[in-house]
């Protein structure tokens, strides 16, 4: 799948309702598209640009910029390494090393069984508990290889489902903006809007159609 549900749809417009100018909205709708699919899919760069009134390569433009948008499937659970000066220096590289020994897979790469992908990781802002690594973006520091064996055993056996959701979903509780409160699509500095932002009547504040 790649076009967004109909119910990510609604999701859609609600968010570039949010903003003055339609193609504001391209990162976040590149995020929503990347959390129904795990990735963000060539379709769903043709339909952010169909929804925001810009071309699909203006979207990949957009998009390419930012590493946590991924261009590829990526697995349920994306497991970012630091190796950067201070957990390099507390273990990083080893715990990379071991990362790899157990998923079956090298940096970079996903496990065949859809599950995990590991990758290799710059500085994460956590330098204090170093070695430290991410899992879809949640924290876990001072990991030792026995630790990872663990997370891993958690993770594959669904036991931390409720804590680190699947890769691509920012957070569980979405943010709503009344329609009040919303910028709203009449654009400060003019400029045609995509045709639906003006034939369409505004949603309400639960995000459905009145
Ligand atoms: S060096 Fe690893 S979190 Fe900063």
């Amino acid at each position: 799948m790649a076009r967004f549900t109909s119910g990510n749809d609604v999701i859609a417009r609600e968010i570039i309702d949010r903003y003055p100018v339609a193609k504001s909205a391209v990162i976040p709708l590149c995020h929503l598209a990347q959390e129904q699919d795990g990735h963000l899919a060539d379709d769903a760069l043709v339909q952010i640009g169909e929804l925001v009134g810009i071309t699909p390569a203006e979207v990949l433009g957009t998009a390419s910029f930012y590493e946590m948008l991924k261009r590829e499937p990526c697995g349920r659970y994306l497991v970012n390494v630091c190796t950067s000066i201070s957990c390099h220096l507390m273990g990083g590289d080893e715990l990379l090393h071991h990362a790899e020994q157990r998923l079956g897979v090298r940096a970079g790469a996903t496990t065949a069984d859809g599950l995990f992908t590991l990758e290799e990781y710059e500085c994460q802002a956590a330098c204090t508990e170093a070695p430290a690594l991410q899992v879809n973006y949640r924290y876990f520091h001072n990991v030792t290889p026995a630790d990872f064996d663990t997370l891993v055993d958690d993770l594959a056996a669904g036991r931390l489902a409720d804590t680190i959701p699947p890769h691509g979903t920012l957070a569980r509780i979405r943010q709503r903006i009344p329609s009040d409160r919303a910028a709203g699509a009449a654009s400060p500095i003019g400029g045609a809007q995509p045709g639906w932002l003006t034939d369409s009547p505004a949603l309400t504040d639960d995000g459905s159609n009145p």
